[in-house]
Order: C-alpha cells, then sequence, then structure tokens
C-alpha cells in the first residue's frame, strides 16, 4: 500500500531513510530548512558520501516518488507519516542537543493539516517521545490527532543504505498500539523481526547497542596493550574469541579506535544520561577512557622508534572515520596530526575522498595526490584508515621512497612479515612479538640516522 511519507533533515539518516521509502514504493516530501543543501540536492549533488545513495536518490527523483521542500506546511500537506531525521549532536557535557528535534516537533505542529504520525529517526535521549508529544500538543492549530513512535535507525555509515534495505531488527516504541503497527507495517516487505514496545525502550536500546559496540572496541583495544607487552598477536586472539557464539565474531578489530557521528555521541549521551539520573556507569565511562586513550598509544609507538619528532615529515594514510566514508567527524586522524603538530612533525596525508572536508579542518596538512606520494620522503607512515586501496599498494616502492622506512599500522591493515619482508620497521597495535623481528638492516641505518642527527643537533 502506498503511503505519503514526510521525512525532515537531509542529513545521512534523513536522504537514506527517504530514498529507501521510495524504494519501498512510497511517495516521499525530504524537508531542509537548508537553502544551500537544498538547492544541491534539486541539481542531485548529495551532501554525503553513501555508496548506493546517489543511483537510488536519481532513480526515484526522476520517478516523481521523491519531492523536496523547506516549508512545513507543503512538505506535511497529505502525509501520514513525518520521520523526524534531524542531526542531535553532543554538547561539552555529553548532553544530545535537541534543539533541532524541537524545531522540528514545532513546526509539525503548526503545519500539519490531518492526523499524523510522528517517528523519532534520530538518536534521541530517553524521554524524547514524550517531549515531541508535549510540544506538539502545546504548538497544534488543528484538532486533528497526532502519533508519537520512536524507530531508531541502525545504518552504518558507508553501509547506510544495505542497513535500511536488509535490517537485522526493526523497533517500534509507542503507547499508541495503533500508530506503532501503522509504522511497523512499512517495514513489514523487508522480511525482519520488527519489536515493538515502549517508546523509552526503543530510546533507551539505540544507546545501549551502540554503547554495546563501542565496549568491544575498547575492550579488544585494553587487550591489544597487553599484547604489545607479551608478544602476543591480538588478531589472533580475537579470532580465537569471536569463535565463541556467545561473543560473536566481529567488531573485534583493535586498533585507534572508534571515531564518526554516532558511536562518540552515544556514549557521552549515555554516559551523561546515567549521571543526570545519579547511576556512575564506571564500565561506559572506561570505554570512552580507553578509545581517548589510543591515538596518542599509537603516536607513542612512533615516536619509539623515531626518537626526536620535531621537524619530521610523517606520512599519514586515510583521513575519514572509517573506510566507504568522507565523514571526518571524531576521526582518529584528527586526534593523531594533532598531537603530531604539537610535536613539531609536519605532515603530508591522503585520504581517497576525505581530503576537501580535512583541509577545512586542518588545512596545514599537505594533501597529497596519492599514497606514494605521501610516502615519499616522509620520515614515518601511520595507516590510520583502512581503505581497501591501501591493501592493493606496492609496499615495496613505498618503503624505498621513504627517507626511514617506518610503518605504524594504526588498523592492523596489514600483514607484520609481509610489512617486514617490503622492508619497513613495522609496528601495529597489539602485534607485539613482531617489533623483535625488525629487519636489521632498516634499524641499524635508522639508528645510524638517529646519532647523526644526534651529532648534529650537538654541533649546530
Ligand atoms: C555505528 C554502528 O555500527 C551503527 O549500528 C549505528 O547505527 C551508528 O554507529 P558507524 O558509526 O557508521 O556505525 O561505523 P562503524 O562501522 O560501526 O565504526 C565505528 C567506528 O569504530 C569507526 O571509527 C571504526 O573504525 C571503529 N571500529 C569498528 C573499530 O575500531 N574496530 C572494529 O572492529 C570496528
Amino acid at each position: 500500500m502506498v503511503k505519503s511519507i514526510s521525512v525532515i533533515g537531509a542529513g545521512y539518516v534523513g536522504l537514506v531513510t527517504a530514498a529507501c521509502f521510495a524504494e519501498l514504493g512510497h511517495r516521499v516530501t525530504l524537508l531542509e530548512i537548508d537553502g544551500e543543501r537544498l538547492n544541491a540536492l534539486e541539481q542531485g549533488v548529495l551532501p554525503v558520501h553513501e555508496p548506493d545513495l546517489p543511483e537510488l536518490w536519481q532513480r526515484h527523483w526522476a520517478g516523481g516518488r521523491l519531492r523536496l521542500t523547506s516549508d512545513y506546511e507543503q512538505g506535511l500537506d497529505g502525509s501520514e507519516f513525518v520521520f523526524i531525521a534531524v542531526g542531535t549532536p553532543s554538547t561539552r557535557n555529553g548532553r544530545p542537543d535537541l534543539r533541532w528535534v524541537r524545531s522540528a516537533a514545532r513546526g509539525i505542529a503548526e503545519a500539519a493539516n490531518g492526523p499524523i504520525i510522528v517517528v523519532n529517526k534520530s538518536t534521541v535521549p530517553v524521554g524524547t517521545a514524550d517531549l515531541v508529544a508535549g510540544i506538539i500538543a502545546r504548538y497544534k492549530r488543528s484538532n486533528h490527532n497526532f502519533a508519537v513512535v520512536s524507530n531508531p535507525e541502525f545504518l552504518r555509515e558507508g553501509l547506510a543504505v544495505f542497513d535500511f534495505l536488509h535490517p537485522i531488527r526493526v523497533v517500534v516504541g509507542s503507547a499508541d498500539v495503533n500508530a506503532a503497527q501503522a509504522v511497523a507495517q512499512l517495514y513489514e516487505p523487508l522480511g525482519c523481526p520488527i519489536i515493538l514496545c515502549d517508546a523509552r525502550t526503543a530510546e533507551l536500546s539505540k544507546y545501549a547497542s551502540n554503547a554495546f559496540l563501542a565496549a568491544r572496541i575498547s575492550f579488544i583495544n585494553e587487550i591489544a596493550l597487553l599484547c604489545d607487552k607479551l608478544g602476543v598477536n591480538v588478531v589472533d586472539v580475537a579470532r580465537v574469541v569471536g569463535m565463541e557464539p556467545r561473543c560473536g565474531d566481529g567488531y573485534l578489530g583493535a586498533g585507534l579506535g572508534w571515531g564518526g557521528s554516532c558511536l562518540p555521541k552515544d556514549v557521552r549521551g549515555l554516559i551523561y544520561m546515567a549521571a543526570s539520573r545519579g547511576v556512575s556507569a564506571p564500565l561506559i565511562r572506561s570505554v570512552l577512557r580507553v578509545n581517548l586513550r589510543q591515538p596518542r598509544m599509537v603516536v607513542a609507538k612512533l615516536q619509539k622508534l623515531l626518537g626526536s619528532t620535531k621537524g619530521k615529515t610523517v606520512g599519514i594514510l586515510g583521513l575519514s572515520f572509517k573506510p566507504n566514508s568522507d565523514d571526518m567527524r571524531e576521526a582518529s586522524s584528527l586526534s593523531v596530526i594533532s598531537l603530531l603538530q604539537e610535536q613539531g612533525c609536519r605532515i603530508k596525508a591522503y585520504d581517497p575522498v576525505a581530503m576537501k572536508t580535512a583541509a577545512k579542518l586542518m588545512p596545514t596538512v599537505t594533501y597529497c595526490a596519492d599514497a606514494y606520494e605521501v610516502a615519499e620522503g616522509s620520515d614515518a607512515l601511520i595507516l590510520v584508515t583502512e581503505w581497501d586501496e591501501f591493501k592493493e599498494l606496492d609496499m615495496r616502492r613505498i618503503s624505498s621512497s621513504m627517507n626511514c622506512p617506518i610503518l605504524i599500522d594504526g588498523r592492523n591493515l596489514y600483514d607484520p612479515e609481509q610489512m617486514i619482508k617490503a622492508g619497513f620497521i613495522y609496528e601495529g597495535v597489539g602485534r607485539g612479538e613482531i617489533s623483535r623481528k625488525q629487519p636489521k638492516a632498516a634499524l641499524v641505518k635508522h639508528k645510524i640516522q638517529l646519532e647523526l642527527e644526534a651529532v648534529e643537533s650537538i654541533q649546530s
């Protein structure tokens, strides 16, 4: 049954939600107040790098299933559902900023001209469904019924279209059973489990799910620290742990830790929610603390090998917070580069898609055309984002073009033995035993260089 659906917010969640509901055959109006973003969308230029989204958008824009507007009355006219998909960024103390949710709720109340189901798609703190219902009750201009439903997204950037159309589960939370059933029916063609619950359960489940994912990563990063000291390869340990069905495999990749627009915001949001209710949440606080330590730990590995980092040129491979995304929000590269620049390093960097965004945030970095240009003459390389193309590099060409062949593998992308054979002094995260097998020649050359620099610095 074709439904009329409105979506508020043309960010990556709103765009994916709008395009995928159009894919399911519905008529969708996307409401965006940012004129620049709206104009770009009308030209078919999407503000996010999301595989499969451009094709989906183009097909349904051309097919007339997708409409754009900045006007609430036009945007809600005839709609049975309105999905709030606006940003809820963290404030300084971790509290999610709900100003855009409040503004959307008021816009809906004042503009809706018929009964409508308001669906919170954004990740929002527990109790936000009640907040939205209160705002609508206060500002509504018609006597039509409103219902509010919590329907959190579980989309991974870079896989968001796939995740929307192939959900592991859909969560629909509301006190209004009919409204919840109506929202659930939108997802029925996807053939996945649909969990009906109250709104607060749905809201908390989203935070708990993301915090648990973050906890897995911080857990394996803590084990990796131990591996470095014990001379054990954390990748092997993670494989053993992941074979236990009660643990589940995947999401046990040690490295620079978790970034992006969701995990950091949601872990901080959960800590804030707990603290504001007098719950200390020591475990979740530690999950965040361990994560904040990772960039410093990786830079410390470089310092140990390089000796003095002042004046050295360090190459960074990958800038986005994860592969297949141009998103720089809380990307590990931001912390790593900031720490290195504080130590007086010169930074060269390459990323397949995120350099345009990164250059606005880090204008003093030298951006290169490819990984080979980054490596040319560098005193060290740090692999920060595990883009597939970095697996295809001619690593012998890379190591021989460097001033000093140090490779810090921040995502354990490479095979240590192969990197040593390619002439690198290799360090991963939690791959301790490798450091004893570094190439003598490279180490000797490096040590001689350090001695020469030390002598030069005394003479100068
Ligand atoms: C995450 C959740 O996966 C998704 O379900 C939720 O809806 C939104 O937040 P996303 O932030 O897009 O999705 O990225 P994800 O692929 O989960 O990676 C998050 C961060 O964790 C990245 O910085 C990634 O590099 C890091 N990560 C991931 C690890 O460090 N190790 C891993 O094993 C997996």
